[in-house]
């Protein structure tokens, strides 16, 4: 990966797009918070894609539905049971992590375990020694030795020796940090946040439990499933997904505005996700914002539609791009496919790590109606008066993230230029996000802060508030400092009042990425950049 991540990521918190959750106490694992640029971007994208799903088109509407749902809405779409992951511990640096991600030496590949440094090194050949009688080969930083035998066993090799003296089980892979062997069972861990509704406090009653004896004799499993009985009646969960609502909502909607399949229900909002492994600031975090919608039709017509979905929202991501050629469509292999998809495909971004998901377009047939159907005994089908038959529709779902899609646009709007500065050559950052996506749409900027500048560039940001247009007036600094200072947020336009306005009611409009600069009249200026926003897309 180069450098750029780290940039996107500093220039985030300089600016004011991004703030680690809660920083000055130490932060919170994955928890961003969007700051006055971050959430203009964020909502920009989002009031985006609601115009484009449901404001374009007669046959898509809009839910807001809660975040915390009746947990037999889990039970019936299988997050309670299947939306797990396979945890492990290192036993030597008790490393948390996900089995199915880690990796995969093969038979006969060293073992080397890397340690951050030769303190730690030291600690661990102690470790490894009282745990499992073995002297590590420590160079530097580096533990050697071991070996993969078999694909059921490693083997510890003593300097100069070809005989393993002594063998221990492999599981195939090793933990992601220090490359150990040496790990506990696997566990199941379930991915939804648990909380608990109403007035009953669930510790208590777990305690009173204890008290009364009501667990003696009762260990692991049963003494888990115990506790569990417990504190069920009250356990509600943070939705992982913002798709479930729209499914059990389906009869509410389609009959309280009499839609006929094929329709669409829109949602964005928050999901919750316990991940175990968080990576690459926003792009994968434990709560996060998604925008979905759920299309419901008839069966037999579901190919058809998928292939009308996946191209509109493929292409839907490339209107606001500076390269669309860095999003890809990506077809699930049979054995990538969820439970519930007959078929799928990935818009992918090529982020700075590479290409990546973005937004998922699923077939899930009439996979969840008919487990809410099984679950609940609604009935969750549509009758068709045209053809006087009634079914339960297939699903086309277009689940994107919003939070990944500010991360990929703020990654594709990221450039640095060399330009010709007052002093000479210098590096221009300008972030070229797409007008419509720009916290602000201009900057007025008063040339100096004398001769009545300041007043006209006021009156000119009042004409653009007064049509909600989002601007920003800036006389802080040269102004060669401000044009650098709005390239680096993106702003697309600025407007300046110089000696000139005072003359003739004309002010300079400068363009962001080509930096060329034209006079306009003071009574054009807001009609001419709600033309060039109408006509950026
Ligand atoms: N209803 C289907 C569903 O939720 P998904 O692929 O798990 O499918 C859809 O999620 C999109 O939500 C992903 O393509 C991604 O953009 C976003 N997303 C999922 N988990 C995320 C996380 N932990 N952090 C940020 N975005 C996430």
């Amino acid at each position: 990966m180069d450098d750029r991540m780290q940039k996107i990521v500093s220039l985030c918190k300089r600016r004011g797009f991004v703030f680690q959750s809660s920083e000055i106490y130490g932060g919170l694992k994955s928890a961003y918070d969007y700051g006055p640029l971050g959430v203009e971007l964020k909502r920009n994208l989002m009031n985006e894609w609601w115009t484009f799903m449901v404001h374009s088109r007669e046959n898509v509407v809009g839910l807001d539905a809660s975040i915390m749902m009746h947990p037999k809405v889990w039970e019936a779409s299988g997050h309670l049971s299947g939306f797990s992951d396979p945890l492990v511990d290192c036993l030597i640096s008790q490393e948390r992590f996900r089995a199915d991600k880690a990796p995969t030496p093969s038979v006969g590949d060293e073992l080397p375990m890397e340690c951050a440094d030769k303190g730690q090194a030291k600690a661990y050949v102690k470790a490894i020694s009282d745990r499992f009688g073995i002297e590590m080969i420590r160079n530097g930083k580096t533990l050697w030795g071991l070996r993969v035998i078999s694909e059921e066993e490693i083997g510890f090799f003593p300097k100069g020796e070809t005989e393993a003296s002594f063998k221990h089980p492999f599981r195939g892979y090793v933990s992601p940090t220090l490359g150990s062997p040496f790990l506990s069972e696997e566990r199941q861990f379930n991915g939804m946040f648990k909380t608990s509704i109403g007035a009953t406090d669930p510790m208590g009653a777990v305690v009173s439990a204890i008290e009364n004896g009501d667990f003696d004799g009762l260990k692991g499993n049963d003494l888990r499933a115990a506790i569990e009985g417990i504190t069920k009646p009250s356990a509600v969960y943070l939705r992982p997904e913002t798709a479930q609502a729209m499914f059990v909502q389906f009869s509410n909607i389609q009959q309280s505005l009499a839609l006929k399949v094929p329709f669409g229900i829109a949602q964005m909002g928050k999901s919750f996700r316990n991940e175990i492994t968080v990576e690459h600031f926003i792009f994968r975090s434990c709560e996060f914002e998604q925008m979905e919608m759920e299309f419901f039709c008839e069966p037999g017509t579901d190919d058809e539609w998928m292939n009308y979905w996946k191209d509109a929202r493929m292409s839907w991501w490339q209107r606001y791009a500076n390269d669309p050629s860095k999003f890809r469509l990506r077809a699930h292999e049979p054995d990538e496919l969820a439970h519930y998809s007959k078929e799928c495909f990935d818009v992918e971004y090529d982020y700075p790590w590479g290409w990546d998901e973005l937004e998922g377009i699923a077939n899930r047939t009439d996979y969840d109606l008919q487990k809410h159907i099984t679950h609940s005994g609604a009935k969750l089908e549509y009758f068709d008066p045209a053809q006087n038959k009634k079914f339960v529709p297939y699903v086309i779902e277009p689940a994107a993230g919003a939070t990944r899609g500010v991360l990929a646009y703020l990654a594709d709007a990221y450039h640095e230029e060399e330009v010709e500065g007052a002093k000479g050559p210098e590096t221009r950052v300008v972030l070229k996000l797409h007008q419509r996506l720009a916290p602000f749409k201009a900057a007025i900027l008063p040339l100096v802060k004398k001769d009545g500048m300041p007043e006209k560039a006021r009156d000119i940001v009042d004409a653009f508030l007064s049509v909600g247009i989002n601007v920003k007036y800036d006389a802080q600094h040269a102004i060669g400092r401000r044009y650098r200072r709005h390239d680096e947020i993106g702003t697309p336009f600025c407007l300046t009042v110089d000696s000139q306005t005072l003359e003739d009611g004309t002010i300079t409009i400068r363009d962001r990425d080509t930096m060329v600069q034209r006079r306009i009249p003071i009574a054009t200026a807001v009609e001419e950049i709600q033309e060039l926003l109408r006509a950026s897309i």
